[in-house]
């Protein structure tokens, strides 16, 4: 066990975030959303993870402005350093060197079972290790902290579980040394669909897609365009449901849900008097428009002035290395590797 837990007054948090393409609607309630509510009730730590963005092709310039967009993002949707760590990954060194430590303990059958693994090679015709090991390198992230919780989405509770076997055979192996961290998967929000197809889950892979998301950035008349847009079935109940017919319905409402706060009853009573799909979607369209509206200016501010979000990051990136390297020379200890200056 951690020697600092016993001293711990706050649950400690890690969650990761992928600087590929644009923050979508899906990553802010089924994530960022969550984490800005809980920052003062948990010791938070958020990692934006660029080395695991890597594990698929990106365009250099591209990513580079990504990860700092969303650093920018994460601020402007009222993650507080004061509060919080944020961070980006490869500024901490000791990911990548726990993610080696880790590979050493991991069987590669482990890996090849992952369901996300598996889709995303199914969709390529080369794929990198490092794809295959990304699994591995989110166990160092979360590991490396002693986490005591991982708030993700759904997708993800299969890479937690593995993070828990992972850190149970490393300690089985060498001796108690990581805290085996729990999945927290959000109630409401936790899986917005894409509006043009609410059989799928909203993913910045289908960004591209006319329709599909909405990008925080939006503009206003956009988000009302995409709403407007979205698929539905040839009904007219507004309520929540878990008839495939009714998907897309379904997603309005859960996106409303999850904006508002409001249970499941008080939303469909919100809309007892709705003229129809129409009204239902402008009014969700609405609520999107006014949550993400402070967010798109704060955000905008920010992106104009790199050396204040940078200076903001480099403090992330010392915060998070004095606990993850401190957790790394533990291994190394445990491992029988030599630490300069120790017997
Ligand atoms: P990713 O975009 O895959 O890096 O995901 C970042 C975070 O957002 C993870 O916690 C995901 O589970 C979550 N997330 C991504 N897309 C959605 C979605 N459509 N609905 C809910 N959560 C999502
Ligand atoms: N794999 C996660 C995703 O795509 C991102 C991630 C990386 C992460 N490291 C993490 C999430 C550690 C939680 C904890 O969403």
């Amino acid at each position: 066990m951690a020697g600092d837990e016993r001293k711990r007054a706050k649950r400690r948090v890690f969650s990761g975030i992928q600087p590929s393409g644009d923050v979508q609607l899906g990553n802010y309630l089924g994530a960022i959303k969550g984490w800005v509510e809980r920052q003062d009730a948990k010791e938070n730590y958020f990692c934006i993870v660029d080395l695991h963005a890597i594990t698929t092709p990106q365009k250099p310039e591209e990513l580079r402005r990504q990860t700092r967009s969303l650093a920018a993002m994460l601020f402007a949707a009222g993650l507080d350093p004061e509060k919080c760590t944020v961070f980006i990954q490869s500024h901490v060194t000791a990911h990548a060197e726990g993610c080696w430590a880790l590979n050493c303990v991991t069987p590669v059958g482990w890996l090849e079972r992952m369901t996300q693994y598996k889709d995303k090679i199914s969709r390529q015709e080369s794929v990198a290790t490092g794809l295959l090991d990304y699994p591995v390198l989110m166990a160092a992230d979360i590991l490396l902290y002693d986490a005591d919780e991982v708030p993700v989405g759904d997708d993800q509770r299969q890479h937690v579980e593995l993070t828990r076997d992972i850190a149970q055979r490393f300690n089985h192996l060498y001796g108690d040394t990581f805290k085996v961290p729990e999945a927290v998967i959000p109630e409401a929000g936790a899986r917005v669909m894409g509006l043009d197809d609410p059989t799928v889950k909203m993913s910045k892979s289908y960004a591209h897609i006319r329709g599909h998301a909405v990008n925080l950035l939006d503009e206003p008349k956009e988000i009302e365009r995409s709403f407007k847009r979205a698929v539905t079935d040839s009904g007219n109940d507004i309520r929540f449901s878990d008839d495939p017919e009714k998907a897309g319905v379904n997603n309005l409402l859960g996106v409303y849900k999850a904006i508002t706060g409001r249970s499941r009853e008080e939303v469909e009573a919100d809309f007892a008097g709705a003229r129809g799909y129409g009204d239902l979607k402008a009014r969700v369209a609405e609520a999107v428009i006014e949550e993400l509206r402070p967010l798109r200016e704060r955000h905008h501010r920010l992106m104009n002035d790199v050396g204040e979000l940078d200076r903001l990051l480099a403090v992330g990136a010392e915060q998070a290395g004095a606990v993850s390297e401190n957790k790394l020379k533990e291994v190394k200890r445990r491992m029988g590797l030599v630490i300069p200056g120790e017997q």
